[in-house]
């Protein structure tokens, strides 16, 4: 047995409602996407595959590690295909002015480093939310997308999910450790 885990940034409600309607949207021009369910929408700082059952206590407490941390300030940004050559994912990018999520995601990553036989990713990170997966097998239309929503906000948690595949159906998050970050 094992957990298929990952560590995301919460978003707030609003911020999530204009997501998910453009993800819809979206979705609703080219049969090739499927929006993202608003309760699955996150913006993920680490994505550690499948773990062992005896890994999820020590990821649990390396995500307690940064409770307390600056939340970081962020703006949407505009539509983001990934990857870029071959989109398989519709999402929203992300920016910062003070290098805070940055911080936040270097620190998540290393606490998650020490504390479990995982190795980061070497790729940079690319800070994002995915609004629509393209079905398998179809081409999405690049260049048909409804005005993306903007917003400026606070992402005030950071939550370790344990994935479960849903097999032909969306995957379903389950939160397994939320810490609040300080406003
Ligand atoms: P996404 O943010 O681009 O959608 C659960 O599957 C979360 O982990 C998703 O949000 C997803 O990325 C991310 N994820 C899934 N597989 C991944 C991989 N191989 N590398 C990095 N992130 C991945």
């Amino acid at each position: 047995m094992s957990a298929r885990l990952f560590a995301a940034l919460e978003l707030p409600a609003d911020v999530r409602a204009g997501l998910v309607a453009f993800g819809r949207d979206a979705a609703a021009r080219d049969r090739a996407l499927r929006p993202t369910r608003e309760d699955a929408l996150h913006l993920t700082l680490a994505f550690l595959g499948h773990r062992a059952l005896d890994e999820i206590d020590p990821a649990r407490e390396a995500v307690r590690g940064v409770a307390g941390s600056p939340a970081p300030v962020l703006t949407l940004a505009d539509p983001l295909w990934l990857a870029p050559r071959r989109p398989h994912v519709l999402t929203v990018g992300l920016e910062e002015r003070d290098g805070v999520l940055a911080a936040l995601r270097a620190a998540v990553v290393a606490r998650l480093a020490d504390a479990l036989p995982w190795e980061p990713e070497a790729r940079p990170f690319r800070a994002h939310i995915t609004v629509a997966r393209v079905r398998r097998e179809w081409r999405p239309r690049l260049d048909d997308l409804p005005v993306a929503p903007r917003a400026t906000f606070t992402a005030g948690a950071v939550v370790l999910f344990r994935s479960h595949l849903g097999g032909r159906g969306p995957a379903r998050y389950e939160p397994l450790e939320r810490v609040e970050l300080s406003l």
